[in-house]
């Protein structure tokens, strides 16, 4: 019973999550060109505002359930040269870890006033690339077997 609400917990935040990334990378850079400069970093704040108000709970969420949801499968995570689905789980966890990096290195920048327009653009596009890949692994660690 508490894989299942851990898998829904899990699913909801990373929906939440990779959502917002997209809609960053996907609408927002396309908008960036319309939108005179001034405006654009006005929106940036406000969104930058907003996301250090929820995300940090949404990340909580998504990686303590992801931890309870790996513990099911720490044999595999234990030999993971030894087995497609630990090897795979291992990247994918990896590649989590890297997009926490990123969103604490923003942080970062944003308390000491460094987070200029250019640095929010280039993490975007490497968490939404992080993204991808997760995704893509998060499915096909069950499917692809060797
Ligand atoms: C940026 C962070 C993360 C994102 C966006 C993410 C995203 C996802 C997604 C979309 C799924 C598929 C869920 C489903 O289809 O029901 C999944 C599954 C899974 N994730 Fe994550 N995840 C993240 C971090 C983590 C971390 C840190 C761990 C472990 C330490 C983890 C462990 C797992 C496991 C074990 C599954 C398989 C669950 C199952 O289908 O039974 N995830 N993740």
């Amino acid at each position: 019973m508490i894989y299942p609400a851990l898998l829904l917990a899990h699913l909801f935040a990373a929906l939440f999550f990779i959502g917002t990334v997209f809609f960053e990378v996907l609408m927002l850079e396309g908008v960036r060109k319309h939108v005179p400069r001034e405006m654009m970093r006005t929106i940036e704040i406000a969104i930058g505002t907003r996301a250090r108000r929820i995300m940090p709970w949404v990340l909580l969420v998504l990686y303590s359930a992801g931890i309870g949801l790996a513990w099911h499968y720490r044999e595999a995570l234990a030999h993971p040269f030894s087995n497609s689905m630990g090897l795979l789980l291992t990247i994918k966890i990896l590649l989590a870890l890297s997009v926490l990096g990123h969103f604490l290195t923003a942080m970062t920048l944003r308390s000491k006033g460094k987070l200029k327009s250019v640095h929010f653009k280039y993490i975007h596009l490497s968490v939404f690339c992080h993204m991808v890949g997760i995704v893509l692994l998060a499915k096909t660690m069950f499917y692809l077997h060797w």
